[in-house]
């Protein structure tokens, strides 16, 4: 009866909580530029799926994106490039057309307010020190040779990074600070992943940071760097997190750790003590096909249908229950060299 059915309701009641603190999914808008209309779109579907963390791949060796009003040359240059991969990159098809965009400081708050009304923190990635040269293409006095370059064109890992010198800090902190100004959360990523050291190697003033610091090698010199970085921003109030190659050479002390290159990043951190999100390529890149390629558009490479997808469980099995507590979650990622449109990235995120 219907009395005895609003009796049940009264008795039982559901409770109900997310498992993880961390519910991401990334966007890489600097392979290829989204709209804010469109990110907007991409809030929407992480609210609808009870994500709560967004988060926003904005520097790039392809194009540099967020607005920042002290360094102008990096949106005026950075945010630019004369021409794009065509079909796969083993291919070496290029075109020559100016590619790019940039979100304004008014469309960023825009989109963070508009997160936040539906439950959704959004964390700025600002790539250091490799995936630079859309920064060095606008200011080159940042790199090891000081020559000039362009915006990349192409998909892969570049030699020209960020030179570890004071003009670099100075500047990356001037950027940080206006980043953290923008964005209110508690983790600034700060890349950290794929940063080639052939520059580093032959550089004088790399080798004599190296030396005055009592450092062993380059991959030493990386964690001066992101030690360096991680005490800025930890003076403002904020922490970083970055890709599990800052792992080499050392954590820095506050850091937290994204597992991509599998879960054995993600397991040392925790092992550390030190937090972490799992995002490892095997089950949470997104850019990875979902079918037989041949039935599929263009992608990188990789299978990971919605099955993988769905039965992965974020705490590795190597850890004990006091360190699985560093587990704060898992993202998707959805890194866009093959994917130029809204609609082949609804593609690739939804339903997975
Ligand atoms: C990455 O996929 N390079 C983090
Ligand atoms: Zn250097």
């Amino acid at each position: 009866s219907i009395r005895r059915q609003r009796q049940m309701c009264i008795r039982d009641r559901i409770t109900d909580a997310p498992k993880f603190k961390w519910r991401g999914m990334h966007l890489d808008v600097c392979r290829h530029f989204f709209p804010k209309e469109f990110v907007k779109k991409y809030i929407d579907y992480l609210a609808m799926y009870k994500m709560n963390t967004f988060h926003w791949h904005l520097t790039d060796d392809q194009g540099w994106r967020i607005e920042i009003k002290k360094y102008p040359k990096l949106t005026e240059i950075g945010a630019w490039r004369n021409g794009s991969m065509l079909g796969h990159y083993t291919e070496e098809r290029f075109d020559s057309l100016k590619y790019g965009g940039f979100y304004t400081q008014e469309d960023i708050k825009e989109l963070i307010a508009y997160a936040a009304e539906r439950h959704i923190t959004v964390v700025p990635e600002i790539e250091l020190p490799g995936h630079a040269q859309a920064a060095i293409a606008a200011y080159p006095q940042l790199s090891c040779t000081g020559n000039s370059i362009e915006v990349a064109k192409g998909w892969g890992v570049f030699d020209d990074v960020f030179c570890p010198k004071d003009e670099t800090f100075t500047f990356l902190e001037d950027v940080l600070s206006e980043v953290i100004v923008l964005f209110p959360s508690e983790y600034i990523h700060i890349g950290g992943d794929e940063c080639p050291k052939t520059r580093w190697k032959e550089c004088k003033s790399c080798q004599s940071v190296i030396k005055k610091n009592g450092l062993k090698d380059e991959d030493g010199l990386q964690s001066y760097f992101i030690r360096r970085i991680e005490k800025f921003v930890n003076s403002k109030g904020r922490k970083i997190i970055g890709w599990d190659e800052i792992l080499e050479g050392g954590l820095a002390p506050n850091a937290a750790v994204m597992s991509w290159r599998g879960i054995e990043g993600g397991i040392s951190a925790a092992k550390q003590k030190h937090y972490v999100v799992m995002t490892p390529g095997s089950h949470c890149y997104f850019d990875h096909y979902q079918g037989e390629p041949k039935n599929e558009p263009l992608g990188i490479g990789g299978f990971t249908p919605v099955e993988k997808v769905y039965a992965y469980q974020p705490i590795p099995k190597e850890l004990s229950a006091s360190e699985s507590k560093y587990i704060l979650g898992a993202q998707g990622n959805l890194w866009t060299e093959y994917i130029n449109d809204p609609q082949h990235v609804e593609y690739m995120a939804l339903p997975r």
